[in-house]
């Protein structure tokens, strides 16, 4: 019995739904691998972690870092849900004003913004800049003197503080590429620059410290840590941030031994850490703003595979291939991550092997489960990974020239293609013939 699957989301027909559509039909008529969306999920974990902020009646962002998943269709929902963004390239930002997205409800992050990127930003009129580095900075000021505008920024501070999480994700830790450092006073002199500027209008501070994050005590300390910063900022330069952003991180759950938090808890926590901590300054309480990726679209994705080949090797555990594989999901050979996955047809039905799930790239890592426990199965079958949303299809690549799985949103039962299946000639489209000279 699979825990992460309640018997709502199985039909009469004993099929895995999906926004109330049968896997197994959506299987057939997108084709598989695909990707598809339950968008009332999505919806859902914007709306639980606005309601946290509003029974506390704090100022807020619930910002959606759309790194997790950037599509035209999801600009749209967060949009519709009262959510703002974080953007972290033109193309994420492009991406947004293809969907009518507010600008107004952007933040733009990264820690090399080009040229190009930041005079974007100004000329689409972008809510905030997180600025990140001295660089930045410099170029931000000619690029705002060049436009004649002004813009809104905010300074992203390294909180010195590590997540319990896989390396590769942890990024509030002092030896950190991202952010402004403290204790070498590199924080009190961005901030000294930008108030300097009449162009930039200092918004408040900003720190992440991590992603697939379990435990209160790092969002705390972050809490505390800003909180600190912006008493210190005031105390010294008479400057009160309006906003402090906590960043995202919190963590899903994928298989059973993760056992994650609810949102609810996560943001309790950060809205009780930073009151606390404001009320022994002389702050004003500012607006408490979150980025969360993983725990929006994390849940509501599924990926759709058809088994194909098989290897049994005598003492060995089973190869069972599927169609996909790394290029659709490179986490678990980037960072050993791990998944459930089901038969569609029977979610539920007892377990009668162990197998390594495979992918069809060429390549020995392309492993996508090590060890999944699966009814009998058979070419032809379609298997559903479960909580594939955030960060797979984000990270798809056409590794083997394999064109990227279509994206589909099921809600009320009907379900649409959002991002359309790659064709072969898409993936030659910018190819040009060499001319030998
Ligand atoms: N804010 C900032 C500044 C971030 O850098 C990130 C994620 C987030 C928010 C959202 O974090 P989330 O709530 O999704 O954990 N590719 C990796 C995750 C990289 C996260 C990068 N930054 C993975 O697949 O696990």
């Amino acid at each position: 019995m699979n825990e992460q699957i309640s018997e709502q989301e199985i039909n009469a027909a004993g099929h895995l739904t999906v926004g109330g559509c049968d896997t197994i039909e959506l299987a057939k008529q997108y084709g598989t691998p695909l990707v598809v969306y339950d968008v009332a999920k999505i919806r859902d974990q914007i709306r639980r972690f606005r309601k946290v902020f509003e029974k506390n009646n704090v100022d807020y962002a619930v910002s959606y870092a759309s790194k997790a998943f950037a599509a035209v269709a999801i600009y749209q929902v967060a949009a519709a849900e009262g959510a703002h963004v974080d953007v972290v390239s033109a193309g994420e930002l492009y991406t947004a004003i293809k969907a009518g997205f507010p600008m107004e409800r952007v933040s733009f992050h990264g820690n090399n913004k080009s040229k190009e990127e930041l005079e974007m930003a100004i000329r689409h009129h972008v809510g905030v800049i997180m600025l990140d580095n001295f660089h930045e900075i410099d170029l931000l000021a000619d690029l705002l003197e060049a436009a004649d505008a002004k813009i809104k920024v905010m300074l992203r501070i390294t909180p010195g503080i590590s997540a319990h999480t896989n390396k590769y994700i942890q990024t509030g830790q002092v030896d950190s590429k991202f952010g402004f450092d403290l204790a070498s006073g590199q924080a009190d002199l961005a901030l000294e620059k930008v108030l300097a500027n009449p162009r930039m209008e200092m918004e408040g501070l900003h720190a992440h410290i991590g992603s697939q994050i379990f435990e209160l005590a790092g969002f705390e300390g972050v809490a505390n840590k800003l909180v600190e910063v912006a008493s210190h900022w005031q105390e010294k330069y008479g400057y009160q941030a309006r906003v402090i952003n906590v960043g995202g991180g919190f963590g899903i759950r994928y298989v059973s031994g993760d056992h994650p938090l609810m949102p609810e808890d996560f943001v309790d926590a950060i809205i009780k850490a930073i009151k606390q901590a404001i009320a022994s300054t002389d702050l004003a309480m500012p607006a408490i703003w979150i980025e969360p990726g993983r725990s929006i679209v994390g849940p509501a994705g599924y990926n759709l595979y058809t088994v194909g080949s098989r290897k049994d090797v005598p003492g060995l555990k089973p190869y069972v291939t599927v169609d996909g594989g790394m290029g659709d999901n490179i986490r678990p050979a980037l960072y050993q991550a791990e998944y459930e996955t089901v038969l569609a047809s029977d979610p539920h039905a007892p377990i009668k092997e162990h197998v390594r799930l495979a992918g069809k790239y060429c390549e020995s890592g392309d492993i996508l489960s090590q060890d999944q426990g699966l009814p009998a199965t058979k070419p032809g079958d379609v298997l559903a990974m479960l909580d594939t949303g955030a960060y797979g299809y984000s990270m798809a690549s056409n590794y083997n020239r394999n064109p990227r799985p279509a994206v589909v949103f099921a809600e009320n039962g009907q379900s649409q293609v959002v991002i359309e299946r790659e064709s072969l000639d898409d993936l030659v489209h910018l190819d040009l013939p060499y001319h030998a000279q």
